[in-house]
């Protein structure tokens, strides 16, 4: 087995890691590291470990403490995390579980609840279908499916360049234009299964 430390201060990310790998990653914390620092998982036959910047992690901390360290808030704090990081990854659900004084598996149990939550980074241009009740019966199922299909990815993930991450979201009060697609900010409306093609090749070069 060969170890090695993944560190975000020197950017050596020749792994990638996955929402499963983000699971095995809680079951296999290692215990002997300073706790929040490090957690470890293996893949591709290498131990790995993930060890966020001080930055990051005096970061998270201050997101806790302007909700008193309250467990109660787990919720917000989850959120302004997210805000402000862009994904929940294990190693910044420990620094939270810590300075909560709440285990990582009670932590992790609410990140993975909420569909809104996300351990993996979001793509470049996140792109959410809308399939509220207007959006749903006017056929966001199948446009949801064409975005899977040309991206060859599933909701919640990102595609392999980072460009596009795929997700759902509930009524965004634009039903008239129902089906309604949000690529970032940008509503495209009366989506068709058709049109997907040109909405990808819209940010094709850049
Ligand atoms: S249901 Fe999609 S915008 Fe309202």
């Amino acid at each position: 087995m060969v170890n090695k430390i993944l560190s975000e201060d020197k950017k050596d990310d020749g792994i990638k890691l996955t929402k499963k790998d983000g699971a095995e990653i809680i079951k296999t914390l290692d215990k002997s590291e300073p706790l929040y620092k490090y957690a470890s998982v293996e893949k591709e036959k290498v131990k790995v470990k993930l060890k966020l910047s001080e930055e990051k992690i005096n970061k998270i901390k201050e997101i806790c403490k302007l909700f008193d360290n309250e467990a109660g808030e787990l919720i917000n704090i989850l959120h302004q995390t997210q805000h402000s990081l862009g994904y929940l990854p294990a190693e910044v659900q420990e620094v939270i579980a810590h300075a909560l004084n709440v285990s990582s598996a009670h932590v992790y149990g609410v990140v993975t609840f909420y569909s809104y939550f996300t351990m993996i980074p979001k793509g470049r241009f996140p792109i959410s279908v809308c399939t509220g009740t207007a959006c749903y019966v006017r056929g966001a199922e199948k446009v949801l499916d064409e975005f899977k299909r040309q991206l060859g990815i599933n909701m919640g993930e990102t595609s392999v360049d980072g460009k596009f991450s795929l997700s759902c979201l509930r009524c965004v009060g634009a039903c008239g234009l129902a089906p309604v697609v949000l690529v970032g900010e940008k509503v495209y409306g009366r989506v068709s299964p058709d049109g997907v093609k040109a909405i990808l090749d819209a940010y094709k070069e850049v």
